[in-house]
């Protein structure tokens, strides 16, 4: 099989990218940390019938880890990477350095308000500027003409999609269905820090989630209600422990008190050392 096309050079990827453009080709990108799996690969399937080259980059961003997350030792392998995207026909993998996207004397930072501040914003402080921050940079890198995202991280769809509208960027944002194992969990590089008995507690986010929905399938409207359901659910469940369960509208992820239309409802709970996030829209379609 021949070598995957690699590029790490910033000024290489906008080149190649440009001469992409100027042949009328349409540029999709799937931006990811790496450690690949189904969830990400679904991703490059979907993309894959979204324009004529896909292009994958791997960064592990450090803008958007605070220092006491886990940076250092999020899982990485390269070489196992670039198999699983050679053996799916990925056209191009950009894997730039950090020293040259954060150069000495870097200071500029996106921060989308409002749809940044709850759920995992109100926990990690700075995430999501980090992210918003490395996704604008990647799109003038690649120069894409649509990027895809997975719902898994919805909060992290809407802050791109937020930013897209606010800053006039021509990308077109394609987000994608959650991927999970057979036993439920929703597929994520920090699965890898499970224990057995852990990855088998785990399994109580999608459990909550079920039991959420039954209960507005069932007729219950009052967000408190169905948050308390899903806090006992996790309960029964250690070492899970919640961080949050909030109930919220799917667009701008400010709190509900009743489920009235489409609601979504995430969760994040820890099980050992993995932050794990799940989520469903409650009475309606995802968006
Ligand atoms: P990462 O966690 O590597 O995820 C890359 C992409 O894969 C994201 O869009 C994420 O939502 C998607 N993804 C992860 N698990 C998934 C699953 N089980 N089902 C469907 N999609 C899934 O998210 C990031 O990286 C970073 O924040 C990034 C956007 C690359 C910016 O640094």
């Amino acid at each position: 099989m021949a070598a995957l096309p690699n590029i790490s050079d910033i000024r290489e990827m906008q080149a190649w990218s440009d001469h992409a453009r100027r042949q009328g080709k349409r540029i999709v990108m799937v931006p990811t940390m790496g450690f690949l799996h189904e969830g990400h690969l679904s991703l490059v399937r979907q993309g894959r019938k979204e324009g004529d080259c896909l292009v994958v980059s791997i960064f592990a961003n450090p803008a958007q880890f605070a220092p006491s997350e886990d940076f250092g030792s999020y899982p990485r392998d390269l070489e196992r990477d670039v198999r699983l995207l050679m053996e799916e026909r990925v056209d191009l993998l950009f894997n730039p350095t950090a020293e040259d996207m954060y150069p000495r004397g870097y200071q500029t930072y996106v921060d989308v308000e409002q749809v940044s501040r709850p759920l995992c914003g109100a926990h990690r402080a700075g995430h999501f500027r980090g992210v918003a921050t490395v996704v604008l940079k990647l799109f003038h890198i690649v120069r894409p003409h649509a990027a895809m995202f997975g719902l898994k991280d919805y909060q992290q769809v809407q802050v791109i999609r937020r930013m897209s509208e606010d800053l006039n960027l021509d990308v077109e944002i394609v987000a994608c269905p959650t991927v999970r194992a057979s036993d439920g969990l929703a597929m994520s590089s920090r699965n890898h820090y499970l224990e057995p008995a852990e990855r088998e507690a785990a399994r109580c986010l999608q459990s909550a989630l079920g039991k959420a929905e039954a209960l507005v399938r069932g007729g219950e409207t009052l967000a408190e209600r169905i948050r308390e359901a899903v806090v006992e659910e996790i309960s029964r469940h250690p070492p899970a422990r919640l961080e949050y369960a909030d109930l919220c509208d799917p667009k701008e992820l400010q709190p509900v008190e009743e489920v009235k239309g489409p609601t979504l409802l995430a969760l994040c709970a820890w099980v050992g050392k993995a932050r794990l996030i799940d989520n469903r829209v409650l009475a309606g379609k995802e968006p």
